[in-house]
Parts: structure tokens; sequence; C-alpha cells
């Protein structure tokens, strides 16, 4: 099931991302059921291949937690320098406010990854984390961060699987506010995931991995499960949605959510 809206320029910039509110209902989450933040950050750290100098491009780069951690645990080299762009201006306030410690490493741009306003072959890396399925155009999208990659460059994508919270789109069709929230239930991730992003990928560049990473999460929390439903986009029925989670949860002992996503790496 698509979310359409979830491709949508305007309503991603003055609604689903605003500000981070949505997201971080999201990574409340994942903290409490999911793969620690420390692991998360880490690992992807752990993949990079990038030169000594290497000029990054993050695109969506949201509240850019993953440079606020690498700055915490010194994961960034001395010469790096990286250019954060997002489409929001919020989201670009909350990342300069989170790598404000080194100022003279980031540089920020608002930017839609299908119509990127750099030079061809301008940067060694580009990360386009959880994003790429909010492109109006994978086919694009691909295309202008493989045009702006340098040749041997890498791209580092994360995404998730379809497989992936699919008890929260279930909540979603049970408990819709009303009819008129029908084209809002989805998964955004659903245009681009693990199963059919490699496809699009191998169209732009001429080697493609995958990496994959899965689990059962067994969430004990009502309003951590609640607030994350809601942060889905389709509006709820909120006291039906409360008393159904609290439920399952007074009854299995926790209330389940299949998490399975991963990082696909492409080289130019
Ligand atoms: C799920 S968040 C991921 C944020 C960050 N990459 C991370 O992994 O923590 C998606 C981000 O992509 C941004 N975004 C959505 N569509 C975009 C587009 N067409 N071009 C650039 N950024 C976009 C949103 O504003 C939001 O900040």
């Amino acid at each position: 099931m698509v979310n359409n809206r979830m491709q949508n320029v305007d309503h991603l910039r003055k609604t689903a991302y605003c500000d981070a509110t949505n997201l971080n209902a999201r990574i409340k989450f994942w903290q409490l059921y999911g793969e620690t933040r420390d692991d998360a950050f880490s690992n992807f750290y752990d993949e990079l291949i990038a030169p000594e100098n290497a000029n990054f491009l993050d695109i969506g780069c949201g509240p850019a937690h993953y440079w606020e951690w690498g700055i915490q645990h010194d994961r960034i080299p001395a010469d790096w320098t990286v250019t954060l762009t997002d489409l929001s201006q919020g989201m670009i306030d909350e990342a300069k406010r989170n790598v404000s410690v080194r100022p003279e490493k980031f540089s920020f741009e608002i930017a839609d990854v299908c119509d990127l306003q750099f030079e061809d072959n301008s940067f060694d890396v580009v990360t386009a984390n959880y994003m790429l399925y909010h492109a109006r155009s994978q086919d694009l999208a691909l295309s202008e961060i493989a045009r702006v990659l340098k040749p041997g460059g890498h791209l580092y994508a994360k995404t998730n699987s379809d497989k992936h919270i699919i008890e929260f789109l279930d909540l979603q069709k049970r408990f819709i506010a009303d009819e008129s929230q029908i084209d809002n239930i989805g998964l955004a991730h659903a245009a681009f995931t693990l199963e059919n992003g490699g496809s699009m990928l191998e169209k732009h560049f001429s080697n493609v991995g995958i990496i994959r990473e899965s689990g059962i999460c067994e969430a004990t929390d009502v309003d951590v499960v609640v607030d994350y439903a809601r942060s889905m986009d389709a509006e709820l029925d909120l006291e039906p949605l409360k008393a159904a989670v609290k439920n399952e949860i007074d009854n299995k002992g926790f209330f389940k959510v299949t998490r399975s996503s991963g990082m696909f790496i492409a080289k130019k």
C-alpha cells in the first residue's frame, strides 16, 4: 500500500517533516525496542569507504543525528567536509543546532534529491538514509545522485524492507479516523525498499551491494506504540487505538513489531 502524499514535496516540507516531531516519535520507539543508537551509527561508520579528505553530501539529512553521533564518538576524520541538505528548512535548522560544535566541517543547503543544485562529479560520497522513498521519482533521484558523485564514489542508502513495521500498517487500517484518510494509509518506504531498490540502483551504478538487519521488537509502553502509529501520516481514532494496543500488551506482555531494514552500497 503506497501513500502518495509521502512523495509530495509540499506535504513533506509543510507537514510530515516541517520539524523533527514525527521522526522523533519513531526514533524513541527504535531506541527502546530496536537496534541501539550506538550500534546503528557505529555500524554505519564502519561501512564507509572514503578518502581521507572526502567531500560528503548527505541528502535528506533530517536532524543530522548521524553526524552529531559521529562528532561525539570521534568518527569524522579531520579532513572530511560534509554538505548537509534537506527539503525542509525546519530540519536544516535542527541539523545546524545538532552539529554546531564543529561548524567548520559542515555547510547547509535546502535541496530536493530530484533536482540537485551541485556540479557533476562533485562528491566522493553521497549518503541518503531513509529518504529515497520520498522522492517523486526514484529514477530521477538516483540519476541526480550518480551525476554529482565522482567516478568511483559511493552512495550509502539505508531503507526498509517491505516486511518492516507491517504491524503499524495494520493499526492504521484498523483505526483510521474516517473515510477521508483512506489514501493517507500506507508505508512511506514502499516506493524504495530493500526488495525493489536494487534493480533501480543497477540502472545508475556499476556495483550494488546490500546489508540487511532484522529482528522482532517487543514493545511494552502503550504511548510509545501509539505515538509511532500516529506519526505515520493518516489520522487515527486515538481512544480505540490506545485501548487495542493496551489490550495486546496486557494479554501477551508486549506489542510485536517486525523490524527489517538495511543499507544499499552502490559504486559509480
Ligand atoms: C525519515 S527522515 C530521515 C532523516 C535522516 N536521513 C536519518 O536517517 O535520520 C527523511 C528526511 O528526508 C527529507 N526529504 C523528504 N523528501 C526529500 C526530497 N525530495 N529531497 C530531499 N530531502 C527530502 C525529509 O524532510 C526528512 O528530513
